[in-house]
C-alpha cells in the first residue's frame, strides 16, 4: 500500500459494508455527519482513512474506495463491549455531555480503550508517510495522538473532539483523567468546536497537568528539559452547504416535501425534530412540551403535526434501550388520546433516510425543533438552514448546541425549561414571514460562509503550521 500524506484516523471507516444486487458483500459510503465533513477535504489529497470496519470480528485488508486508502481495523466482540459500548458510550460519552446519563467507571473497560487505541495508533503509523500529517477524530481514540506521536516523532498530528469538553468539575471525576489528558496532548493541534470547551479543556491541563497555558497555546515539558507547545482552539465544524442546496434545488426533492405534506393530512404547520436517538438530544423534553401545549388546546392535532425521526443508535448500550422504551411510550400515549381517524399528533419514525428524503423534510418543515441538552455542534440544525433557500422557516434552538454561538438568529431555548420551550413552539409556529425572512436570511449566510471545507482549510492550515516548523528544525 502506498504511503499516504495525510491519514485520518476515526472510529468508522467512512464506508457501510452491505450487499450488492447479486448477494455479494460491497461498500457504500455512510450517511453520517462526520463522513459528510471530511469527505471533502479527502478529496483534494493524497489520503487514507483508519477505520473500524462496522462489524464484530470483521477483519478485511486494505483497500481503495473513492480515490482513498481505507485501512479497516478490526474489533472483536468482547472489544466492541468494553471499548465501543463500554468506555466510549458508557464512561466517556455521558461524562463529557454533563452527566445527562450515570457515566460507568470500569477498569476493564478502561484497558480494553487503552489496547484499542494502540491497535489504531499502530495502523496510523504504518499508513502514513514521512514527514506526513495524521487527523485524529473523537473522543473513542483520546490516545492515539501520543502512541502515535511516540511511533513516529516525525509525523504531525492533529486531533478533533466532535463532542463537548465538560467543566473541570465534571472531568476530574475520571479515574484517568491525567492518562486521557496526556493521550490528547500527544497531538500538535486540539480542536474543540466551542471557545468554552477549548477552556474546559485547559482548564483541566492546569489543574491536573499543571502546565501552563496562554491564550491558544499550552507548554509542554520534555523529559530532557526542554519544551514543546500545543494549540487548543475552536473551530466550529459545519456541513457541506452547496450539495443541501443543490438538493434544496432538485424538483424531484420539492415535489416530495409537498408530498409529505400532502400525506400528513396537509395541516398549517408541521413541526420537525431529527436526531439520532440519544438522550443528549432532549426528544423527551420537547415531546413533553408538545404533549402539554395539546393538553391546554393550544395546538390542535389536523392543525399542527409533529414529525419526530429518531435514528437508531447504540442498541447494544442500556440507556439507549431505556430512552427508546420511554419515548415510545410517550408517544404512543400522546397520539392515543388526540389522534383521529385521519390525523396524527405526532408522526414517529425510528428509522434513518438518505439525505434526498432528509432534505424533502427539512423543507417540508415550518419549524425545526432542536431542543438538545448538550451538543457538540448538531449538524441538522445548519443543514435546515442551509436548505431554505426561499428563507422561510423557522429554527427553535437549544442554547446547549454548540450552533447556538453561531446561529444566535433562531429561538434559543433552554429545554430543561419546559414553559419556556412551550411559548417558543407558540412563538415559531405564529411567527409572520417577515420575521422569519430576517431570522433566516442572517442564519443562511453565516452557515454558507463557515460551510465544512473552510472548516477543514482551517484546522489544517495550523496543522501545517507545526508541520513547517518541524521541517525548519530538520
Ligand atoms: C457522534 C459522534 C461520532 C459518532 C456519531 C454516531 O456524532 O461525535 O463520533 O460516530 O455520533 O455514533 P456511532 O456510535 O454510531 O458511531
Amino acid at each position: 500500500m502506498p504511503k499516504a500524506d495525510l491519514v485520518v484516523v476515526a472510529n468508522r471507516l467512512p464506508v457501510d459494508r452491505i450487499e450488492d444486487e447479486r448477494g455479494e458483500p460491497a461498500w457504500r459510503r455512510s450517511p453520517g455527519g462526520l463522513v459528510t465533513a471530511l469527505e471533502q477535504v479527502m478529496k483534494t489529497v493524497d489520503g487514507a482513512w483508519v477505520g473500524w470496519a462496522g462489524k464484530a470480528g470483521l477483519t478485511v485488508e486494505p483497500f481503495e474506495f473513492d480515490g482513498t486508502q481505507l485501512v479497516p481495523v478490526s474489533l472483536d466482540e468482547e472489544e466492541l463491549e468494553s471499548y465501543y459500548e463500554g468506555f466510549s458510550n458508557g464512561t466517556i460519552w455521558p461524562l463529557y455531555h454533563d452527566v445527562i446519563a450515570t457515566p460507568v467507571y470500569k477498569r476493564s473497560w478502561w484497558d480494553s480503550y487503552v489496547r484499542v487505541n494502540r491497535r489504531f495508533a499502530e495502523a496510523a503509523a504504518e499508513a502514513v508517510g514521512e514527514g506526513g500529517v495524521v487527523w485524529v477524530q473523537d473522543y473513542q481514540l483520546q490516545l492515539v495522538p501520543q502512541m502515535l506521536r511516540e511511533l513516529r516523532p516525525d509525523v504531525t498530528i492533529g486531533y478533533f473532539h466532535h463532542i463537548p469538553f465538560p467543566a473541570y468539575g465534571l472531568y476530574s471525576q475520571l479515574p484517568w483523567r491525567r492518562q486521557v489528558l496526556e493521550g490528547l496532548l500527544g497531538a500538535d493541534v486540539i480542536g474543540f468546536q466551542r471557545v468554552a470547551d477549548a477552556g474546559n479543556f485547559q482548564r483541566s491541563i492546569r489543574r491536573v497537568l499543571k502546565f501552563t497555558t496562554k491564550s491558544d497555546s499550552i507548554t509542554i515539558p520534555q523529559p530532557d528539559g526542554t519544551s514543546r507547545t500545543a494549540v487548543a482552539k475552536a473551530y466550529p465544524i459545519s456541513i457541506d452547504a452547496h450539495s443541501f442546496i443543490e438538493l434544496a434545488k432538485d424538483p424531484a426533492i420539492r415535489d416530495r416535501a409537498r408530498e409529505i405534506r400532502e400525506q400528513l393530512g396537509s395541516p398549517s404547520k408541521v413541526l420537525l425534530g431529527v436526531d439520532r436517538l440519544d438522550y443528549t438530544k432532549g426528544i423527551r423534553h420537547r415531546l413533553k412540551a408538545f404533549g402539554e401545549l395539546l393538553v391546554d388546546g393550544k395546538v390542535k392535532v389536523g392543525d399542527v403535526t409533529l414529525v419526530q425521526v429518531a435514528s437508531p443508535s447504540r442498541p447494544g448500550v442500556e440507556a439507549y434501550q431505556d430512552l427508546r422504551d420511554e419515548i415510545e411510550l410517550t408517544v404512543g400515549r400522546i397520539n392515543g388520546d388526540y389522534d383521529t381517524i385521519n390525523h396524527t399528533a405526532i408522526r414517529y419514525l425510528h428509522q434513518g433516510f438518505p439525505r434526498e428524503e432528509m432534505v424533502a423534510l427539512y423543507l417540508a418543515a415550518d419549524v425545526m425543533l432542536v431542543t438538545a441538552l448538550r451538543d457538540g455542534m448538531n449538524l441538522v440544525a445548519k443543514e435546515y438552514v442551509a436548505v431554505h433557500t426561499d428563507n422561510r422557516g423557522v429554527l427553535m434552538l437549544s442554547e446547549f448546541a454548540g450552533a447556538a454561538d453561531e446561529l444566535g438568529s433562531a429561538l434559543l431555548v433552554n429545554p430543561h425549561d419546559i414553559d419556556g420551550m412551550k411559548d417558543t413552539i407558540m412563538r415559531a409556529i405564529e411567527m409572520p414571514e417577515s420575521e422569519q425572512s430576517r431570522r433566516m436570511r442572517s442564519m443562511r449566510r453565516r452557515v454558507l460562509e463557515n460551510d465544512v471545507e473552510r472548516w477543514g482549510q482551517k484546522f489544517l492550515a495550523d496543522v501545517e503550521a507545526f508541520r513547517a516548523a518541524r521541517t525548519r528544525r530538520g
